[in-house]
C-alpha cells in the first residue's frame, strides 16, 4: 500500500497522466513530431563543436553572459532570419528565449490572464492552447476560419458585442500562417484587417508562427507583428518543426513593457546551454538550407497522404490540402463521431488525433478529425491510412468499399 497523496494535491490540477510511457504505436499520425531521416545531426554536431570551443566556458554562469533572456548569439542569428525570412527587423533585446514555445505562451497567459478572462480564438485550434486556457477558466470566443484565415466580419462582431457589454479580450490568438489545424494561410489583408480592428477595440493580438517555415512555396506572408508600429503584436515561434520538437527552444518577441513582464515569470534558470549554443552556429550558416530541403521532404509525405486518403476514404473524406506544414485536417459526414474512431483505431495501432480535441467547440469537431504526416514513413503513410479507411468502414459503414465506392 503505498502512501495516499490524493488529499495533499491542490485544487484544480489537471487531469493525471493517462498511463507510463509505453512506446510509439505502429501508426502514429499524432503530435507535431518531424521528419527523422531530416534532423540536421552532423550540422549541429558541428555546430556544437565550434561553439562549444569559443564559448564552451561560458557555461560557468547562469545564461551565458547574456542575461535572463537566453544566449545572445542565438538571439542575433534569430533576429537576422527574422528580417531576412519574415520581414520583420527585430531588436535582439525585444525577445526571449523559450523552452519550446508552448513556455512563450504559459509565460503569456501567466502575465495576462485570470479565471473568468476571456480571450478570442480561432474555431479550429492548437489543442494545447485551447487546454490551457480551460484550465486556467479562461473563457474563449470562437471565430470562424476560412481558407484565408479567421472571419474578420465575425471578430469586428465579437469585439464590439463584448464592448456593448463592457467587457475587454485580453487577447487575439491566431496561428495565422499554415493554421494548426486546418492548414490554412491567412492573406494578408486579413492581417492588415485584424490589426485594424486590434487597434479599433485597444485589444492585442497574440501571434503564433509556428509553421511560417513550411509553407510549401517557401514563402511565408509578413508577419502580423511586421505590420504593426503600435507594439500590438505579442509574437512567438519555435524550431521544433523546422529542425526538431526535441531541442526545446522557442521564442517570444515583443516590445519591453511586455518581455519586462515574461521574464521574471519564466523561472528555470534559462533554456539549456547546448541546444543554444549549437542552433545559434547552425541558424546563421545552414537553417535556410536545411528548411528547403525539409520541405521537399514534407511536401513528398503530405502528397502520398492525400492520394492514400483519396484511394481509401474517396469523396467521404472533405479535405482542404494544407499550404504547408506537417498535418491534415479531414472532414467527415455527420454520422462519423472521430472520438469513437480514434478510439477503436488505437487499439489497432493507429492513433489519430479526433476533431474534439482541436476545436474550440467540442461539438462541432466530432466529426472531424487531424492526421500528422511529419513522423511516419511513406509505408507506414500507406498502411496506416489504408487500416484507418477500413476501421472506420467497420464501425460507421462509410467510406463504402468494393463496387459501391464514391469517387
Ligand atoms: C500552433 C502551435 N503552437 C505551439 C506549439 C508548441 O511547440 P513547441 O513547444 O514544441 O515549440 C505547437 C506544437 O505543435 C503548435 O502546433
Amino acid at each position: 500500500m503505498s502512501f495516499d497523496y490524493t488529499p495533499l494535491f491542490r485544487n484544480n490540477l489537471p487531469a493525471p497522466a493517462a498511463a507510463r510511457w509505453g512506446g510509439f504505436p505502429k501508426y502514429s499520425f499524432i503530435g507535431g513530431n518531424n521528419d527523422a531521416a531530416s534532423v540536421p545531426v552532423q550540422p549541429l554536431l558541428d555546430a556544437l563543436a565550434k561553439v562549444m570551443q569559443r564559448d564552451g566556458q561560458q557555461l560557468a554562469t547562469y545564461g551565458m553572459n547574456s542575461g535572463p533572456q537566453g544566449y545572445r548569439p542565438l538571439r542575433e542569428a534569430i533576429a537576422k532570419l527574422l528580417e531576412t525570412n519574415a520581414h520583420m527587423p527585430t531588436d535582439p533585446d525585444d525577445m526571449l528565449i523559450t523552452t519550446g514555445s508552448n513556455q512563450g505562451i504559459d509565460l503569456v497567459n501567466d502575465a495576462f490572464l485570470s479565471a473568468g478572462d476571456t480571450v478570442i480564438v480561432e474555431e479550429v485550434c492548437y489543442a494545447s492552447s485551447l487546454s490551457r486556457l480551460r484550465y486556467l477558466g479562461v473563457n474563449y470566443v470562437l471565430i470562424d476560419v476560412d481558407e484565408d484565415g479567421m472571419n474578420m466580419a465575425q471578430l469586428d462582431q465579437v469585439l464590439a458585442d463584448l464592448q456593448s457589454k463592457g467587457s475587454q479580450a485580453k487577447y487575439i490568438y491566431t496561428i495565422p500562417t499554415v493554421q494548426n489545424p486546418s492548414g490554412t494561410i491567412m492573406s494578408v489583408e486579413k492581417r492588415q484587417k485584424m490589426l485594424d480592428l486590434a487597434r479599433k477595440y485597444g485589444v492585442p493580438i497574440f501571434e503564433d508562427d509556428c509553421y511560417s517555415d513550411l509553407t510549401w512555396d517557401g514563402t511565408r506572408p509578413p508577419t502580423i507583428r511586421s505590420m504593426d508600429d503600435a507594439g500590438q503584436v505579442i509574437y512567438c515561434a519555435t524550431f521544433s518543426k523546422s529542425i526538431a520538437p526535441a531541442l526545446r527552444i522557442g521564442y517570444v518577441v515583443a516590445d519591453w513593457p511586455v518581455l519586462s513582464q515574461l521574464i521574471p515569470l519564466k523561472t528555470d534558470g534559462g533554456c539549456g546551454a547546448l541546444e543554444q549554443m549549437a542552433l545559434a552556429e547552425f541558424c546563421n550558416t545552414q537553417f535556410n538550407d536545411h528548411v528547403a530541403e525539409l520541405r521537399g521532404t514534407l511536401k513528398a509525405k503530405c502528397d502520398l497522404m492525400l492520394s492514400v486518403l483519396d484511394e481509401q476514404f474517396g469523396t467521404t473524406a472533405e479535405i482542404i490540402p494544407p499550404k504547408g506544414g506537417i498535418f491534415i485536417w479531414i472532414t467527415m459526414p455527420e454520422e462519423v463521431d472521430t472520438d469513437k474512431l480514434a478510439k477503436v483505431a488505437a487499439a489497432q495501432g493507429v492513433v489519430i488525433n479526433p476533431g474534439s480535441e482541436w476545436s474550440a467547440d467540442p461539438v462541432s469537431g466530432r466529426h472531424r478529425f487531424r492526421l500528422c504526416f511529419g513522423n511516419p514513413t511513406h509505408a507506414q503513410i500507406r498502411e496506416g491510412v489504408t487500416l484507418l479507411a477500413e476501421i472506420c468502414h467497420e464501425e460507421f459503414g462509410v467510406p463504402l468499399r468494393g463496387a459501391n465506392v464514391e469517387r
